[in-house]
């Protein structure tokens, strides 16, 4: 398997395999794979000729008290997780290569990136327009493959490739579970034996709100207090937010008519951990 670090590489790689009239799918990670990304990559190897996964801890994403500096990394990991899941090329550039020390270009996809996660990250998403902007434009992929696990993600980043005209399919892939419903992530590792009991309040909240959607309740106030009285429960755990949005807006519901996204986010010995659903009425 072929590890690239420059972006001219990865681009004559691309015009070599444009030639022979493959097409391309880009997976987009911050590396330290799980079966999560592993889903990703599998899907993307089904559905096009060649797959590129990029691992790049991207700074700009990170907020001046976020865990950059300790973000998990594990090349030897990624590395044949990538190759076993079906991937042709990794490209790991390094933070100097992808960013010039005086860029000033921003992207803001107002609105959408308000709420939720965005309210108390408020440089997050501008980091992760701008980064994944610049991979579309390396790779040109003809589909890019994201988890609905960062769900504001995946929306934010559907309305800026119909904003901006990127000639890419936004795929969504379902969130990968351990066995015990703790949705994979990255961050997971954080957690002490207890921490990591006490994250199944999450899966284990959203699962009362889906019994009660089924039971005929549409109040998004009713599905709030659910939730929070089981997150409430878990003394480890600290609610950030519960919310009920429309899953294309992102903006919250007070009755559940239409396409909606449950999501929430909480703090279990300072790690934030989110997970959530999406119903369709
Ligand atoms: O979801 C992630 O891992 C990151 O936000 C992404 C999309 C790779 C951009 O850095």
């Amino acid at each position: 398997m072929n590890i690239l670090n420059s972006i001219d590489e990865v681009r004559n790689q691309i015009k070599t395999w444009r030639k022979e009239g493959l097409s391309i799918g880009l997976v987009p990670t911050m590396g330290f794979l799980h079966e999560g990304h592993e889903s990703l990559i599998r899907r993307a190897a089904k559905e096009n000729d060649r797959v590129i996964v990029s691992i790049f801890v991207n700074p700009t994403q990170f907020g001046a008290n976020e865990d950059l500096e300790t973000y998990p990394r594990d090349m030897k990991n990624d590395e044949s997780l990538c190759f076993s899941a079906g991937a042709n090329l990794i490209f790991n550039p390094s933070p100097s290569s992808m960013y010039f020390d005086d860029a000033c270009t921003t992207i803001n996809v107002a609105g959408l990136t308000d709420g939720l996660c965005g309210a108390k990250r408020p440089v997050h998403f501008g980091g992760v327009c701008v980064v994944v902007s610049k991979l579309f434009n390396i790779v040109t992929p003809d589909k890019a493959y994201f988890g609905e696990k960062d769900a504001q993600q995946l929306a934010v980043i559907k309305r800026m490739v119909r904003d901006l005209n990127f000639d890419i399919e936004i795929v969504g892939c379902p969130i990968i579970r351990e066995t015990d419903g703790l949705a994979k992530s990255s961050r997971n590792t954080y957690l002490s034996e207890n921490g990591r009991k006490a994250a199944l309040i999450l899966n284990k909240s959203l699962n009362l709100s889906k019994e009660a959607l089924k039971n005929g309740e549409r109040k998004s106030s009713i599905f709030k207090d659910i939730i929070k009285e089981k997150i409430n429960s878990e003394v480890l755990a600290k609610i950030d937010y519960i919310e009920v949005v429309d899953s294309l807006t992102l903006k919250p519901v007070t009755n559940i008519k239409a396409s909606i996204l449950v999501a929430i986010a909480i703090y279990i010995e300072n790690t934030r951990l989110i997970d959530n659903f999406t119903y369709k009425a």
